[in-house]
């Protein structure tokens, strides 16, 4: 799964960001399966299948406040079932259950509608717009920033 989506240029969409060295995934999956302490990777199963993955890395804005920030990507077959949003918000409550963060947050692009709906649902809320925010398939393009905070209510 993990080789895949480093290798196979257009299946995770704007987000990929061109070829890599691919051994990184197999270095990283044999040092710690992918669960460090400072960030990490599911697999989203639905069922018996995998269906793609979600990830966590840490940031901070302060130097001593921790934040995760999250991402998921889904093969192609998978999506617009139902699965991303529901897998979203799991991976946020057990982040919030099992690590002390008060912020969790996710960036996304103005194009990227099914992750933004997705985030939504997940209790995730919209911030602003970081303009020209990273340089992706050719151009500077805006991230649109999301977060949950653990203090917020959601339905
Ligand atoms: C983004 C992604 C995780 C969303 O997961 P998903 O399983 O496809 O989405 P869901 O089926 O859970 O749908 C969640 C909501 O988005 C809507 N949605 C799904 N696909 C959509 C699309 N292509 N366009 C607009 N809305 C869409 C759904 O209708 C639903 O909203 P609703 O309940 O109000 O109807 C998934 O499509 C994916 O992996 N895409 C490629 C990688 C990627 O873009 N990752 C995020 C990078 S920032």
């Amino acid at each position: 799964m993990f080789w895949r989506f480093s290798t196979e240029p257009g299946l995770i969409g704007l987000d990929w960001g061109g070829f890599k060295d691919h051994q990184t995934t197999v270095r990283r999956y044999a040092e710690d399966g992918f669960l460090g302490s400072d960030k990490g990777r599911l697999i989203v199963q639905d069922g018996h299948e995998a269906t793609g993955f979600v990830s966590w890395g840490e940031g901070s804005f302060d130097g001593k406040t921790k934040y995760w920030e999250v991402g998921i990507a889904l093969l192609p077959e998978y999506r617009g079932r139902g699965i991303g949003w529901r897998a979203q918000r799991m991976l946020v409550d057990y982040l919030f259950e099992h690590t002390p963060v008060h912020r969790i947050q996710a960036a996304t692009h103005p194009e990227n509608q099914a992750e933004q709906r997705s985030l939504e649902k997940a209790g995730f809320q919209l911030e602003g717009v970081i303009r020209g925010a990273e340089f992706r398939a050719g151009e500077y393009r805006d991230g649109w920033p999301y977060s949950r905070l653990r203090t917020d209510p959601v339905r």
